[in-house]
């Protein structure tokens, strides 16, 4: 990158910016659709479009609605969806077994959703806060969350999303040492081309809030997620969490949240040179939404404008509640 520039006048940056067509030639960076992957809530019932209330346009559906937006979103050319259950209350146990029944939510939309739409892959969320009557996404133990009996469970739900046909698995909490077993798991069942897209450098965020609503995760949570998820004080930590993770068999790694930590998503790509995610969180699009409710921002800018300054923070992809949205606006 060249730094060299000449003295007033020779040199007019505005030269530059002065149409459409030379801003679109002098552009560094874009979103394009292909580094989309949309996040998506799913409950029990059968044509039920249920609206998340702190997530304006965002909705749980049952699984044949489901299937439906996988076909839409497949249209539009996004690549990848990635599921979320809001599991019934009465399934949530203190075993959590629920996550690794083959007959989950999430494993039953991932079957119907390959057998409508095999070319979109399916991201899935490993993490046990969905099936926890504790809320938390390991096993809690005298009001300790366990790490290693944890990683046991993380591994048998890991297998059942790889049996159902899952083509990515979204490791999202945060334990040590899940990655490897998690790895060795997968290719000792035969499962070698399933990917694992690492929540390497997950923090502990207040922007989580919308989404454990969505999930119906705000009850039970007791506390906060600080023992496993990052402090938001730290930067070199992040990259020895993504070298670590690397290293132990994930093939991408994500950043989470998004724009509050975009020179964590810059660090990770310009340092490790390794493929990087960023997810754009619940809390990142209430914002977003609420602000275009009360008339205060434009939103189709908004939602364009913080995509692409993760892009060129150095995210090959994103994961956002936008995502159709924002394939439309791409003109898709
Ligand atoms: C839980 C999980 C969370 C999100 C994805 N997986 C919440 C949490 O860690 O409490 C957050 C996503 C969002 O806010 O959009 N394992």
């Amino acid at each position: 990158m060249s730094k060299l520039t000449a003295p007033f006048p020779a040199a007019r940056f505005r030269r530059a910016r002065k149409s459409p067509a030379i801003r679109a030639l002098m552009a560094e960076n874009e979103v394009s659709v292909n580094d989309l992957i949309w996040p998506v809530f799913l409950t029990e019932g059968e044509g039920v479009e249920d609206p998340v209330a702190s997530m304006p346009g965002v909705l749980r559906r049952s699984v044949d609605r489901v299937t439906e937006a996988a076909k839409e979103a497949a249209d539009l050319g996004i690549p990848a969806i990635c599921l979320f259950p809001y599991t019934p209350m009465e399934k949530r146990t203190k075993d959590c077994a629920e996550a690794w029944n083959p007959e989950n939510l999430t494993n039953r939309a991932i079957r119907a959703i390959k057998a409508v739409r095999p070319d979109l892959a399916i991201m899935t969320d490993v993490a046990l806060d969905p099936y926890n009557i504790d809320g938390h996404d390991g096993f809690v133990v005298d009001g300790e969350i366990r790490n290693d009996e944890t990683i046991e469970a993380l591994v048998k739900q890991t297998l059942s999303q790889a049996e159902a046909g899952a083509d990515i698995i979204g490791p999202s909490d945060m334990m040590d040492g899940r990655i490897a077993a998690m790895r060795n798991a997968l290719e000792a069942g035969g499962h070698h081309n399933v990917l694992i897209l690492s929540y390497a450098a997950k923090y502990a965020s207040a922007f989580y809030g919308p989404f454990r609503d969505a999930v119906g995760a705000t009850g039970a949570l007791k506390g906060d997620k600080k023992t496993y998820q990052m402090n938001a004080a730290n930067s070199d930590e992040a990259l020895r969490l993504v070298t670590r993770d690397i290293t132990e068999g994930a093939d991408w790694v994500m950043v989470k949240p998004g724009m509050p930590y975009l020179d964590i998503c810059s660090r990770v790509k310009r340092e490790l040179e390794v493929p990087t995610f960023a997810y754009q969180v619940s809390g990142e699009y209430a914002m977003i939404r609420a602000a275009v409710q009360n008339g205060w921002i434009d939103g189709e800018r908004a939602m364009a404008e913080s995509l692409l300054c993760l892009k060129r923070a150095g995210c090959d992809g994103i994961l956002t509640y936008f995502a159709p949205e924002m394939a439309r606006a791409l003109g898709a």
